[in-house]
């Protein structure tokens, strides 16, 4: 039986807190395919497709003419930024698109201008912005979000909104009592207690608005058992962490592959040099910690050394971040994998992706925004792991559930989830599908 979903109709806000590379990348990307300037490569919801009964049904209908998901068509952007940059220059100083292609784009872009931002440059200690608001406290500036959230909805007459964090990455901050309970988070909030960093304030101010919301960076945001209890009250879809491009995609394409064949790896170095300004706030010794924290995770739960520990338990796995200004978004990242196989017998793997870390993080922006707008109208809430397919740390529905990070078993996950919205049978891959 298909599940109840409220119609798509009218228009969807897109809310970003952090509006530099990729959200200009995004923004500038839904304006270049509605005008059919180009098309959303890259883009699961506008482009992946979904197969349906058996295979010799030969059904596979695009997503988005088999699920009511919002028509880019009718998407709006806004959000925040602590530099009161509009969206053509903001894409210009983030150099990912060429100026052709910008150009075109111009009036649109340039309509887009930046909310004052709530920032705090103890949780991002290498940028300096004055685009910010102020208040007595955390709550205050909480408030204040949540009213501009109204504003945008009224100003640019949405039906509905969804939140992305698309915000540089705060430095590490572990789970504390103040994270515990919506009643200990406010009053930390009243009493400004330095472990609620400014993500956790946006992601405070959508939940309490009824507006899903995804964290596109690794630091904590809405990853705490407050604010998952906030949404689960408030009937509020949500889900994290750290958007999944570049090495971290590579990781879980290739890492699945090698266990399947039982092959063993002794050794997995991964380094990235990159240019821009992610790369810039990453040099910061305590917010690359937090992004290391989220890249190194994903080997052990695709692996399971404790279950394989002849190939696996000596993995050796190392990840580094450099920045390299004259790389610009165009982001290099090396592995090194030292692999055996057959009677031990070693093997080696080198991988040089150059990628453009917004390019591939873009329509990532576009599918969450539109999959949490779905979600919410199926009444859905809560963490929502179906959605762990964009992430490099997705969050889980408990904190003792070690999340999947292996892509293929995700993108079951996710087309099971909308085959079940749906009422269609679940695709497990059985091999009875040839039966009549
Ligand atoms: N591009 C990728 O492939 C990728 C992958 C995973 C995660 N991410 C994460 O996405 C985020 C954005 O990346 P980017 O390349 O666009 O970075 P960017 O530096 O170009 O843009 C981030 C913007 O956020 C603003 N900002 C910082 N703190 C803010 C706050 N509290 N409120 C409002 N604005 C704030 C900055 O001024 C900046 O304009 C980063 O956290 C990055 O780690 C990116």
């Amino acid at each position: 039986m298909s599940k109840d979903i409220a119609s798509a109709k009218g228009k969807l806000g897109i809310l970003l807190p952090g509006m530099g590379a990729v959200a200009t990348t995004v923004i500038a990307g839904t304006l270049a395919v509605n005008k059919g300037i180009s098309k959303p490569i890259g883009s699961t919801t506008q482009m992946g497709t979904i197969r349906l009964g058996k295979r010799t049904d030969n059904n596979t209908p695009l997503i988005k003419d088999f699920i009511p998901l919002a028509d880019i068509k009718n998407i709006v952007f806004g959000g925040w930024d602590i530099f009161d940059v509009n969206m053509y220059e903001s894409a210009q100083n983030a150099g990912v698109l060429d100026r052709y292609l910008l150009e075109q784009l111009k009036p649109e872009l340039e309509a887009i201008r930046p909310m004052k931002a709530v920032f705090d440059n103890k949780y991002v200690t290498k940028l300096n912005g004055t685009h910010i608001k102020k208040a007595n406290n955390k709550f205050e500036l909480a408030e204040a979000l949540r009213q501009d959230i109204r504003d945008f909805k009224a100003k640019n007459n949405c039906d509905r909104l969804v939140m992305v964090w698309t915000a540089s990455t705060e430095i590490y901050i572990e789970q504390t009592k103040v994270h515990q309970t919506i009643e200990a988070l406010e009053e930390g909030m009243k009493n400004n207690d330095p472990n609620i960093p400014s993500s956790m304030l946006y992601a405070y101010a959508a939940i309490k608005e009824g507006i899903p919301y995804a964290n596109g960076a690794p630091n904590l945001s809405a990853d705490i058992p407050a604010l998952v209890k906030l949404a689960k009250e408030n009937k509020v879809p949500i889900c994290g962490k750290d958007f999944k491009t570049g090495q971290t995609l590579m990781k879980t394409i290739l890492a699945p592959g090698l266990k399947v064949r039982s092959l063993g790896v002794a050794g997995w170095f991964s380094t990235n040099i990159l240019g821009n300004r992610d790369g810039e706030v990453l040099d910061d010794p305590a917010s690359f910690k937090t992004k290391e924290v989220s890249k190194l995770s994903v080997l052990d739960s695709i692996f399971e050394p404790e279950k394989n520990p002849d190939l696996y338990k000596d993995l050796y796995h190392k990840v580094r971040i450099d920045y390299y200004p004259p790389h610009g978004d165009n982001k290099e990242g090396w592995d090194n994998l030292d692999i055996f196989g057959w009677l031990g017998y070693k093997m080696q793997i080198k991988v040089d992706f150059l990628c453009r870390d917004s390019i591939l993080a873009a329509p990532l922006v576009l599918d969450l925004a539109i999959f949490l707008d779905l979600a919410k109208r199926a009444e859905m809430c809560g963490v929502q792991e179906w959605l762990s397919f964009f992430f490099k740390s997705p969050q889980t529905i408990k904190p003792e559930l070690l999340p999947i990070h292996d892509i293929f078993q995700q993108e079951m996950k996710l087309k099971n989830t909308l085959r079940h919205l749906k009422g269609e049978e679940l695709i497990t891959h059985l091999g009875l599908d040839y039966e009549d």
